[in-house]
């Protein structure tokens, strides 16, 4: 094998999750050593890379869709992964099945933690397109560090109803969460009873968001962390900004904040 690039460590596929035809979870064991201590916080991003025909290492961010979980001396992670048809990495990581290995980065990074969220916060929503629902699901796995907000809200926008992934899990958690947690799916190609119809920022704007979710909207009391396609989070960020919400700076608290995908 090429020698493994400085910040990598070599990592083994446990468990692979397909969902659709190109969206799938890689669950990558590695050895917990070669982390820092702790190896990273609910909500973080890391780095998967994989050989490409040429022999070079191509390397991209990902979050962790679970929590710092150990097992023996080796270190689990979870990664949701939509296939880019011309991606230079993704069309190799759909490529990989259990036992085959890929190398992580031991340096995780990324803001969008609890902590980071401001303490007069009484409810956060979490707005999600595509694989940007990862990190919000580490951060609802940290049941207790959750436990000081009054309500959580956990928003899903996907093209089709077959994308709407981590279903199981999300209903563990709401039962785990005993009304605190409300999930909101949003399908903007299709039709799906149960879910709504259409994009994020068009029902902020219309209100409908709020009703799905039981729960208003309001800069004194609510937070708002959007993740994923770079085109919505601009869409949102200017819906909020309308309405009168700020992004939240260190230096100066706002109601919401984002991590861009690409
Ligand atoms: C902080 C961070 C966390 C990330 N976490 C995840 C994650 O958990 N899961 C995940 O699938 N991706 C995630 N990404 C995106 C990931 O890093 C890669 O960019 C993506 O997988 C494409 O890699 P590629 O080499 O196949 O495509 P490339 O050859 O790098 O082509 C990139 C192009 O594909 C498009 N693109 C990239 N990502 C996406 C996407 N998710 N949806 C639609 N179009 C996209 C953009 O047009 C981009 O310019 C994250 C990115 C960042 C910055
Ligand atoms: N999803 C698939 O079937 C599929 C299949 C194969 C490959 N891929 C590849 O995977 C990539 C990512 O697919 P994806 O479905 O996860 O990502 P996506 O294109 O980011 O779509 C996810 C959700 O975000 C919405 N969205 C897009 N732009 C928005 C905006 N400006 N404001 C608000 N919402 C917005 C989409 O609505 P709209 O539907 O209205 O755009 C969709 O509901 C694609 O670019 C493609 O290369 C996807």
């Amino acid at each position: 094998m090429q020698e493994i690039p400085l910040g990598f460590v070599a990592g083994t596929i446990i468990k692979r999750i397909d969902w659709a035809e190109h969206l799938f979870s890689l669950r990558v064991q590695a050895p917990s050593s070669a982390f820092p201590t702790p190896a990273y916080v609910a909500g973080q991003f890391s780095k998967l890379g994989a050989l490409n025909e040429q022999n070079e290492w191509v390397r991209r961010a990902y979050s962790m869709v679970n929590k710092p979980c150990l097992n023996g001396d080796n270190l689990e992670l979870e990664f949701l992964v939509i296939e880019i048809p011309d991606g230079k990495l993704t069309p190799l990581l759909g490529h990989k099945h259990v036992g085959d290995e890929v190398i992580v980065g031991t340096l995780p990074a990324g803001f969008m933690t609890i902590n980071e969220v401001p303490q007069a916060t009484q409810d956060l929503w979490m707005l999600s397109t595509g694989t940007g629902i990862g990190p919000f699901l580490a951060l609802l796995e940290d049941i207790e560090a959750c436990q000081r907000f009054e309500h959580l809200v956990l928003v899903h926008a996907v093209r089709t109803q077959e994308e709407l992934v981590y279903k199981d899990a999300i209903i563990a958690l709401m039962k785990a969460y005993q009304g605190k947690l409300r999930y909101v799916p949003i399908v903007s190609r299709e039709v799906v009873s149960g879910a709504l119809n259409g994009r994020i920022p068009q029902h902020i704007q219309a209100g409908t968001l709020e009703k799905a979710a039981h729960l208003p909207l309001s800069q004194q009391h609510s937070f708002l962390y959007l993740c994923g396609n770079p085109n919505m989070i601009r869409d949102t960020r200017d819906v909020l900004q309308q309405l009168g919400y700020k992004k939240h700076l260190r230096r100066e608290a706002g109601q919401f904040s984002f991590e861009n995908y690409w």
